[in-house]
Order: C-alpha cells, then sequence, then structure tokens
C-alpha cells in the first residue's frame, strides 16, 4: 500500500473503524444490492457469490462495492501455499475458525482435476448466523462440509447488540481430540481479544493431530512498526489486556499482539515449533502468519 492510499485509508478508518459494521446497515445493504442485481445479470460467474452486504463483512480490501472478482480470487494463493509447503493434503480433516460464507472453503468444494476432487473434511466456525445461514445452504454436501455456531461474542461481527454481549464464554470446537490434520484462521486473529484468542490456540491443539499445523493470520504489532506500517492506516494506540486495539468503541475492529505475547502463549499451551511469518501474500506485509507444530 502506498503512503498516499494508506493516509486515504487512515482517514476513512477514522469514521468507518469497521467496514463490517457498514455491512449491517440497511441502506447499505439496500444500494449493495442494486448494484449487485446488475452485476449479476452481466456476468453469469458473480452469480455464485452471497449478496454484496456479506462480502464486504468478511472483508474487501475497503472495495464496498464490484468487489465480485477479488472475492472469487480470494483464497488462491493460500490454498497453493498450503498444498505446497504439506500442510495439508486433499483427503485432509481441516478446521476452519471464523470461516464466513465460507469464501476459502470454496476452493475445496469446486476443486477437480483428472477426477481428484477433495475428499477430506472441513468445519467452518463463525459467530455470524447470516454468513453461516448462508454457507450451509451453499455447502449442500454435509457429509464433507459442516458449520458450527461459536458462542463467542463481538462488538463488530454477529449480534452486536450489546445485551447479547457476554464475556468469558468459550467455545468448544466439534471434533475429538487429536484427530484434525490442519486448524487455520485468515483475518480473525486480527478481530479477537485475548480470552478468544486464547480459547482458540487451547482448542486447536486439543484437536490436532501430533505433527499436524495451526495457522492463523495476526497483527503482530512491532512488525507493523518496523514495516512503517504503523501510524496510517493502523495506530493500535489503544490497549485492552495484551492487546493494542485501534477502537474503544469497536474493540474487535482490528487487533495486535507483539511476537513475544503469541509465540510464549502458544509455547505455553503445547506447541513445538512456532514461528512467525510476514505474510507478503497479499503484497501488503500487513498481516503474519502465526505457525504452530502440535
Ligand atoms: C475478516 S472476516 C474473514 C472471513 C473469512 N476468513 C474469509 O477470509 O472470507 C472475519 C470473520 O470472523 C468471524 N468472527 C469474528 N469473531 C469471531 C469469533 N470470536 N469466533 C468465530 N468467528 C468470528 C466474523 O463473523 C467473520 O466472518
Amino acid at each position: 500500500m502506498n503512503l498516499r492510499n494508506a493516509r486515504v485509508d487512515g482517514f476513512f478508518r477514522k469514521y468507518v473503524p469497521s467496514t463490517a459494521s457498514l455491512s449491517y446497515n440497511p441502506i447499505f445493504k439496500l444500494v449493495g444490492y442494486v448494484n449487485d442485481s446488475v452485476m449479476k445479470l452481466l456476468v453469469p460467474e458473480f452469480r455464485s457469490l452471497p449478496p454484496n452486504h456479506l462480502r464486504v463483512r468478511v472483508g474487501v480490501g475497503n472495495k464496498l462495492f464490484n468487489n465480485h472478482a477479488h472475492c472469487l480470487l480470494s483464497g488462491f494463493n493460500f490454498w497453493i501455499d498450503l498444498f505446497s509447503n504439506g500442510r495439508c493434503a486433499l483427503d485432509s480433516s481441516i478446521v476452519e475458525l471464523g470461516c464466513g460464507y465460507g469464501r476459502k472453503a470454496a476452493h475445496l468444494k469446486n476443486y477437480s482435476i483428472q477426477g481428484d476432487e477433495f475428499t477430506g473434511s472441513y468445519l467452518g466456525i463463525d459467530v455470524d448466523d447470516e454468513l453461516l445461514e448462508y454457507a450451509k445452504n451453499a455447502f449442500t454436501d454435509g457429509s464433507k462440509f459442516t458449520f458450527q455456531k461459536s458462542p463467542h461474542s463481538s462488538r463488530t461481527y454477529g449480534s452486536r447488540d450489546m445485551a447479547d454481549l457476554v464475556e468469558g464464554v468459550t467455545c468448544r470446537i466439534e471434533c475429538h481430540d487429536d484427530s484434525q490434520d490442519l486448524v487455520y484462521s485468515t483475518s480473525l486473529f486480527t478481530h479477537l481479544l485475548e480470552e478468544e484468542l486464547k480459547n482458540y490456540v487451547e482448542e486447536s491443539y486439543r484437536v490436532l493431530k501430533p505433527g499436524a499445523v495451526m495457522q492463523m493470520n495476526v497483527f503482530v504489532y512491532e512488525f507493523l512498526h518496523r514495516s512503517g506500517n504503523l501510524g496510517s492506516r493502523f495506530k493500535f494506540k489503544h490497549r485492552k489486556g495484551n492487546a493494542y486495539i485501534e477502537s474503544l468503541d469497536f474493540p474487535e475492529a482490528a487487533v495486535a499482539y507483539s511476537s513475544i505475547f503469541l509465540e510464549s502463549l502458544c509455547a505455553e499451551i503445547g506447541f513445538s515449533d512456532v514461528e512467525l511469518r510476514v505474510d507478503d501474500v497479499y503484497g501488503e506485509a500487513l498481516q503474519s502468519f502465526l505457525i504452530c507444530t502440535k
């Protein structure tokens, strides 16, 4: 991201701390629906996508409209990276935390080359009922693809009703101990406060087979600082426990942690190899990969 864009982005984020929160607004939904109807009429490939507000909710790099191509392509590099590094295979058992509408899982569902298909299992977990409802209807093969509602609360995602917000609720992944080949998330740990993050690291450790990998995208505070990405789009000037947060009103809008916190938490929970790697898959070096082996 160049500095000029980062400044514009920083200014935009000051007034809209989370584009996800915009996606719950009825006027925004309506405008997106009208725009979407035209685009889906013109381009048949776009018809497999959910409505615009759901695409915006899971992140479209500030492309509030006409983000169809972005959503269809999102995830290709991600899977190539996972398969080429041997972190999963076509018959793997996979858990995705913060699965959204199944944008990443769609590539597994659609994979078909010379008779080879995905034969493993995929469990997607999310807090947002509307996203989960869409995913359940889009992934009809219940023998391979299942979805689970997380009871976590968030002021940025899901119900967001202050009355429903309960802190300290934990999520148990609906899988047996030592049963999964991969647990991953993309852009979830960047929205989690400490308790929920710790809960998911513990649960990932529990369900993974020995030797299997957990891979999560994270914001690492000092990496952002070192790469000059702190101060324009992200400032992370507030603290909540070990979390560096962007907005006090929407604490989950963007959350960063120090590398020492992330590394020591994963090691304490039991992971053997713990690695933090700058994620340049998107060419922005904003997020990093937290990759841990059980
Ligand atoms: C930035 S979106 C990314 C979605 C998806 N990973 C993708 O790339 O399309 C973050 C997702 O995490 C979900 N989420 C937020 N807090 C969560 C929590 N505590 N547990 C599970 N999912 C959560 C949101 O509802 C949203 O779908």
